[in-house]
């Protein structure tokens, strides 16, 4: 897909239907779409999705198109130890800043706003406050944190589990993706010294508190015909990578009793899972999105599989009993079919409420802007999750059409991205 062209359109396609009359307080919704727009040839896959994967060549080029954006809007740019991207633009006091943005990796083949809108709407506060001479009392920074998505090393939220001082260096360095390839060396292969990610640390009491607008990615915002919300609290993802180990056979000489199946285990277990949220609670999701047979040959009864278990919810306690009720279902299908199950948590992260005054302000910010407010929980991980386990966090919905995200259809109108924005403005102001 020739990526000039793609970018056109999916420009046209922005502001096509966008009314003007949001363009006021100096935001500009052309700004927006341009910049939108101009990420989407990072990357760009032949569906017309986003492939920007963490630590990737493709994330550092879109870092620096968003580093050229900051300095071109005079703010101080500065990257930390894990690639994390910092615009800074210098209020009456040094510290502590108000932060704001998000991230510009994605999933493979995901879409064009799940990431890159938070990061273009934190420096469109910027872009505006310029504009209309207003200057901030507080210092506020503009953040691009490295590999949200986690998507080639099951891990994520890596740049911002470094500036919190979560990162487990030993544990983060004995990842390698599905090829093999390690860590270590994809994090040098974009000029950082891996064995200085965990020096991002950051004084925490630095940073009064962190915001970030990001695409809904579900239907409760479309389903209320609201174009933003406000989000009460942060599903925590914990992922569980589980390893099925048979026997491989010959599949046209091995009897199917006593066989040791490796992807028939597979298969029951992930038949299995979901009947089990439901039974813990409402909100509680569990999904198989990634699985590894091998040998993975047509003549050849699968010796192993490996797969990776997303369980989620926002009540921390059924999320604990959905956890354990997912082990023991591998264990009793394992058992059943005289398979051995290995299980190995590859990442936890709580779930979290937002800071009660900060909502509590974004709510106004809201109604102020838009006559009215929409709380909903989220049940996607973000960084702000990873935040909000330190310091005062808020976040920004925007409407996702058909609740689509993760995919090439991922969109947003350019109106409920401007209405995000103008709220994200307001909501920053009364920080200040
Ligand atoms: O996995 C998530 O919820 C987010 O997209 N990283
Ligand atoms: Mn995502
Ligand atoms: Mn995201």
């Amino acid at each position: 897909m020739n990526k000039a062209t793609f970018s056109e359109q999916f420009y046209n396609r922005l502001v096509n239907d966008y009314s003007h009359a949001l363009d006021y307080d100096g935001i500009s919704g052309k700004r927006v779409a341009m910049r939108l727009a101009e990420l989407t040839k990072i990357g760009l896959t032949e569906h017309g999705g986003s492939y920007r994967l963490g630590y990737s060549a493709e994330e550092r080029e879109a870092k620096e198109v968003v580093k050229s954006w900051m300095r071109q809007a005079d703010l101080t740019v500065y990257q930390d130890d894990a690639g994390n991207v910092f615009g800074r633009y210098h209020g009456e006091a040094a510290t502590p800043v108000i932060l704001a943005g998000s991230h510009v990796d994605s999933v493979p083949n995901g879409g064009h706003f799940d990431g890159p809108l938070g990061v273009i709407a934190a420096l469109e506060v910027v872009e505006a406050w310029r504009a209309v001479g207003y200057q901030p009392s507080k210092t506020y920074e503009v953040v691009v944190f490295s590999d949200e998505e986690g998507a080639r090393f099951n891990a994520g939220y890596t740049g911002s589990q470094a500036m919190v001082g979560e990162l487990e260096l030993e544990k983060q360095l004995a990842l390698s993706d599905q090829d093999g390839q390690s860590f270590k060396k994809v994090v040098e292969g974009v000029g950082l010294n891996p064995e200085q990610l965990v020096r991002a640390k950051r004084d925490l009491a630095d940073i009064a508190a962190y915001v970030e607008v990001h695409i809904e990615q579900g239907k409760k915002l479309e389903n209320s015909h609201m174009p933003v919300g406000v989000v009460t609290g942060i599903a925590g993802p914990y992922w569980l990578d589980i390893v099925f180990l048979g026997e491989a056979n010959h599949a046209g000489n091995t009897p199917m009793t006593g066989r040791k199946d490796a992807l028939l285990a597979a298969s029951q277990f992930i038949a299995g899972l979901p009947s089990l949220p439901a039974q813990f609670s409402p909100t509680a999701v569990a999904t198989v999105g990634k699985i590894n047979v091998s040998p993975n040959g047509t003549n050849i009864i699968p010796g192993e599989v490996r797969l990776t278990v997303d369980i989620r919810d926002i009540d921390q306690h059924a999320r604990r009993l959905l956890i354990e009720a997912v082990k023991d279902h591998a264990k009793q299908v394992a058992q059943e079919l005289s398979i051995q199950v290995n299980m190995e948590e590859a990442l936890n992260v709580e779930p979290v409420q937002v800071d009660q005054a900060l909502a509590t302000q974004a709510q106004l910010a809201s109604e102020e802007i838009l006559g009215q407010a929409y709380p909903l929980h989220s049940g996607a991980g973000h960084d702000a999750m990873i935040l909000g386990n330190y310091l005062p966090m808020a976040m920004l919905f925007t409407r996702s059409e058909k609740g689509i995200s993760h995919n090439p259809e991922e969109w947003s109108s350019l109106n409920d991205c401007v209405h995000s924005i103008h709220v994200l403005k307001r909501l920053i102001e009364k920080t200040m």
